[in-house]
């Protein structure tokens, strides 16, 4: 029989793609969102994309903190794990609302980690992201690399991690994953699910992808005088179908047996390779064939010089490793943006 899993957020950028890679692996998926920064048409395409997988994919809508709700759906349906993706995520937003990201990320695994406990549902993977390691001193960055929180939304993750570390200490039988993710971006090859953010996009390649589709005049280029080759700044570029392949590499450490599985472990999530603003730019354009014009800017504020990570944790314990460069990661980006260029609901779109 095949494995059911719940996916909180799973109509969401990163949650959409890993719907799909679970259904065409075999399991049964049960999204709950509250459609709060995504649109229920990305889970109609990943059901069409599944083909006779499509109806093992089921969606609730409704906010993670309802506990009422939540309880009852975990009365009515038996979940071997959940993947926990639901939760705000713009820096720059958390800085101005802090309470609702607190309220909303915090109060969200909360409600999670209790009702799953009541029933018996103790294996997790949860969302965390390379912002835990702050301007890190040296890079690449490992799992044991120093952690802090550079802004609300950092810090939100930062508790979220302790609370799983805590959740384990009080009760051995949880088994818990967390996936630091680096920079997710690309999409899916089909170019029938994406990256579709509300209002201006916060990160590099959305916005590159609403120069390139002409929703917005140029990119603004956050910082020229970094220590680096071409002085912007360096991050890893993961694509997103690797990230989601990455969840499944996590499910299957915490569901398989003959697998030796401490409680609660942290894995890097990234290729490990780092590339600057106008690397990506460069290998953008040759992509989509389009000129993306350039704005020079003064550093943005909070953000890192270089942060890349080291990925031989998930290598060697997860058996998982990133396979897509960012000319694929480029292409399938401009393939989703080409096809969509106002995401999913053109008529609902902010610009
Ligand atoms: P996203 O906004 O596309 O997806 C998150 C989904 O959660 C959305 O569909 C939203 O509607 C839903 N949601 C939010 N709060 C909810 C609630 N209280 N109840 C029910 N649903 C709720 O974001 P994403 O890029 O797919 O990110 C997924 C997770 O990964 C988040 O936790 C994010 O913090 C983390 N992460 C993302 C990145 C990134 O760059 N995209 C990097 C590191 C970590
Ligand atoms: N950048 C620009 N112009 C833009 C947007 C970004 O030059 O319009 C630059 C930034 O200055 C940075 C790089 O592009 O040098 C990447 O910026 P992103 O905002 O895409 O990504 P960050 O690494 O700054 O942060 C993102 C998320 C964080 C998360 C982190 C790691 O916003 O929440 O990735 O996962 F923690």
């Amino acid at each position: 029989m095949s494995l059911s899993i719940l996916v909180t957020g799973g109509a969401g950028y990163i949650g959409s793609h890993t719907a799909l890679q679970l259904l065409l692996g075999g399991y049964k998926v049960v999204v709950v969102d509250n459609l709060d920064n995504s649109s229920q048409i990305s889970l109609e395409r990943v059901a069409q994309l599944a083909q006779d997988h499509g109806p093992n994919l089921s969606f609730h809508k409704f906010d993670l903190r309802d506990k009422p709700a939540l309880e009852e759906l975990f009365a009515s349906e038996k979940f071997d794990a959940v993947i926990h993706f639901a939760g705000l995520k713009a820096v720059g937003e958390s800085v101005q609302k802090p309470v609702i990201y607190y309220d909303n990320n915090l109060i969200g695994t909360i409600v999670l980690l209790d009702v799953m406990a009541s029933h018996g549902c103790k294996k997790l993977v949860f969302s965390s992201s390379a912002t835990v390691y702050g301007w890190p001193k040296v890079v690449p960055c490992t799992e044991e690399s120093p952690i802090c929180a550079m802004n609300p939304y950092g810090r939100t993750k930062l508790f979220g991690e302790e609370m799983c570390r805590d959740v384990y200490k009080s009760d051995s039988t949880w088994k818990i994953i967390l996936l630091r993710y680096f920079n997710p971006v690309g999409a899916h090859p089909s170019g029938a699910i994406g990256d579709d953010p509300r209002g201006i996009p916060n990160n590099l390649m959305p916005f590159v992808q609403q120069v390139a589709v002409g929703r917005r005049p140029a990119l603004t280029v956050y910082g020229t005088d970094y220590g680096t080759k071409d002085g912007t700044g360096i991050r890893d570029y993961i694509h997103v179908v690797d990230l989601a392949d990455g969840h499944i590499a996590a499910l299957n450490k915490l569901s398989d047996p003959s697998v030796v599985c401490t409680g609660c472990e942290v894995y890097n999530l990234g290729t490990g390779k780092g590339t600057s603003v106008l690397e990506m730019v460069t290998a953008f354009e040759k992509a989509s064939g389009k000129k993306i014009p350039l704005v020079m800017a003064g550093r943005r504020p909070g953000d890192a010089e270089v942060v890349y990570a080291s990925t031989e944790k998930a290598e060697q314990e997860l058996n998982w490793k990133a396979k897509y460069g960012i000319d694929e990661m480029c292409r399938d980006q401009w393939n989703w943006a080409n096809n969509n260029p106002y995401g999913y609901e053109p008529c609902a779109s902010t610009d």
